[in-house]
């Protein structure tokens, strides 16, 4: 192996993974949803963080984050690989390394990265003095602008067209790529950011105007074939490996606020280039990490932007934070009045998103008006309804009951019929409760000890110093596949399993029916050895029964005298 893949799945927390395409509810150790392998709508599904496994009560199926998203997706091992290594941060090499297809799009990236680095060199060269005047000005140093590669479109409007004509790329190419229009460069004297796609190619530019004030702002883009804007978000394939290791990612509008919270330290950060959120934007952030703050504008835009995108985010199953600006700033504008350090502590500081929708119901409502009054305490009381922590609904009844000297009694009342209303629109969504195991015990054993080889150093050893007889073929089998695994490899979790098994189809349907018993991790050693003389029991019963059978057949006196006694010797053992 696979030592790739086991790091490819150390590295990636399987409830992350899974809520990121379904929504989880935790409940007690484990996290459910609903399994989206059969046709269900109750949360059958459960989740271990603790073993890097789900499992469905329902239909049976069970595996890991690779064959999650296999089955998920309908993709390939490899495709399923290639997703989460990304996801990772791992590069996947030789045999596990993503065939270098070309598309047909080749050129078209050719096109702009060679763009890209022919507007970077304009920056770098005298014609760049006054752009890079007005960087300096608004504190994007050399660093920043090699990071984010940041450039400046020529003076002429055929710099541009000219070098890549040149080079031979066709016209008509570049007019697709909305890089030149009738043999006119598109961009001048415009600062240019490249925008990257998730797997960070150059694949358009945001110019922005510096000399004068006329104009629009930005200049984006056209959609080309390789550029649809609701498709991407600013700084996704960069902030990956920080969202990992920091568990949640901000979203900001512009890419100047990402780009300046970089400069802060805070680097696990993406951008939707402007207030609205595509399903795909949505979804691409998930993917990401469940764990969204919203750090939108200070200003009426950036609020209602936290109030849709947020509902959106959270309809979808993500935690939503919200980290508030006020005073018309943007992080950008935030980080340069106030500091790093100032904005860091914003990001610890962020509200839940349902607290920051209650704090806005008040917007906008004259509170001298009784009915308006009203409206406001029944709202807030809808948003309680819709939070789990019973302790946080009752702190937010009580700060209402004080504030507009109510009952809690009446609060309390409204706040019961609505969570009943909820309850009744859930009512058919509740986790089933765990079957009782009705397999026989000859059939729990021999799995029950395969499972304590996984998980159990001791019956590991136990195994490989006196060994352990098992009724069946399949059953000795993984339990040599076990012992190998753990000669070969030292130490490896049950999830792994699945991934080392995963060719071999009869060894995999018997860890799913394994894993599907639910055994208890904390069992004494002789629960163990009591497992083994049931399985021992079972095979000496299977024995005798057939060996009575050939003695019944058997003509030869002497044979049949032969299976007596070894009947008999059998039966004493037992
Ligand atoms: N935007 C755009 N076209 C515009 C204005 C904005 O595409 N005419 C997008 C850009 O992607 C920008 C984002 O919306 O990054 C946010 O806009 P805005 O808040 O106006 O930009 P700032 O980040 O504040 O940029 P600056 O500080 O340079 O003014
Ligand atoms: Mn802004």
């Amino acid at each position: 192996m696979r030592d790739t893949l086991v790091e490819i799945r150390n590295k990636l927390d399987i409830v992350d993974v899974i809520s990121s395409y379904i929504p989880l509810t935790k409940q007690g150790k484990n996290f459910f949803g609903v399994c989206p392998f059969h046709d269900d709508t109750n949360p059958s599904m459960s989740v271990s963080r603790e073993k890097q496994i789900y499992r469905c009560f329902s239909c049976g199926a069970s595996g890991t984050v690779f064959t999650f998203v296999q089955n998920y997706e309908h993709i390939s091992f490899k495709e399923a690989l290639a997703i989460l290594a990304e996801k990772a941060g791992v590069k996947l090499e030789g045999n596990y390394a993503p065939s270098k297809q070309k598309t047909k799009y080749e050129p078209f990236y050719q096109i702009y990265d060679l763009s890209c680095r022919i507007y970077q060199n304009n920056l770098q060269s005298k014609m760049g003095s006054k752009a890079k005047e007005y960087l300096k000005e608004r504190g994007i140093d050399e660093e920043i602008i090699k990071e984010f590669e940041i450039g400046l479109s020529g003076a002429t409007d055929h710099q541009l067209s000219d070098m890549l004509t040149k080079k031979g790329y066709l016209e008509k190419d570049l007019n697709t790529l909305g890089l030149v229009n009738t043999r006119r460069d598109m961009y001048q004297n415009r600062i240019m950011f490249p925008l990257w796609d998730s797997y960070g190619r150059v694949v358009a530019f945001s110019g922005r105007r510096y000399l004068t004030e006329e104009g629009s702002k930005y200049v984006n883009t056209k959609e080309t074939p390789i550029f649809i804007k609701g498709n991407m978000v600013y700084n996704y394939h960069r902030a990956r490996e920080e969202v990992r290791l920091r568990k949640n990612v901000l979203v900001m509008e512009g890419f100047m606020d990402v780009i300046r919270a970089s400069t802060a330290n805070v680097k696990n950060v993406v951008a939707l280039m402007g207030t609205a959120m595509t399903h795909e934007q949505a979804n691409l952030i998930k993917r990401l990490s469940n764990n969204i703050i919203l750090s939108f504008d200070g200003d009426d835009a950036g609020r209602h932007a936290t109030l849709v995108n947020g509902e959106e985010l959270e309809r979808l199953g993500a935690n939503v934070k919200v980290l508030e600006l006020k005073d018309n700033d943007d992080p950008d504008t935030y980080i340069l009045k106030y500091g790093a350090e100032s904005f860091q502590d914003l990001i610890k500081n962020a509200i839940t998103y349902r607290d920051f929708k209650i704090e806005s119901l008040k917007t906008g409502k004259n509170f001298n008006s009784d009915e308006e009054k009203a409206d406001y305490i029944n709202e807030v009381i809808e948003e309680a309804s819709k939070i789990k922590d019973e302790i946080r609904r009752e702190i937010i009844l009580k700060n209402l009951a004080i504030e507009f000297n109510l009952s809690y009694n009446t609060l309390e009342k409204r706040l019961q019929e609505l969570l009943l209303k909820n309850t009744e629109i859930k009512e058919k969504l509740v986790i089933p409760t765990k079957k009782p195991n009705l397999k026989d015990k000859y059939y729990i054993a021999p799995r029950a000890v395969l499972y304590y080889m996984i998980e159990n150093k001791k019956v590991l050893e136990y195994y490989q110093e006196k060994g352990i007889f098992f009724p069946e073929t399949k059953f000795r089998t993984f339990a040599s596949e076990i012992s190998y695994i753990f000669k070969k490899y030292g130490i490896i979790a049950l999830a792994d399993f699945y991934t080392y098994l995963s060719d071999k189809e009869e060894m995999l349907k018997l860890l799913e029916e394994i894993v599907e018993l639910d055994l208890p991790d904390d069992v004494k050693f002789e629960t163990v050895l009591d497992y083994i003389q049931v399985m021992e029991k079972d095979y000496r019963n299977q024995e005798i029964k057939r060996l009575k059978d050939l003695m019944k057949k058997s003509p030869d006196l002497k044979e049949k005298e032969m299976l007596f006694e070894k009947i008999r010797s059998l039966k004493i053992g037992s």
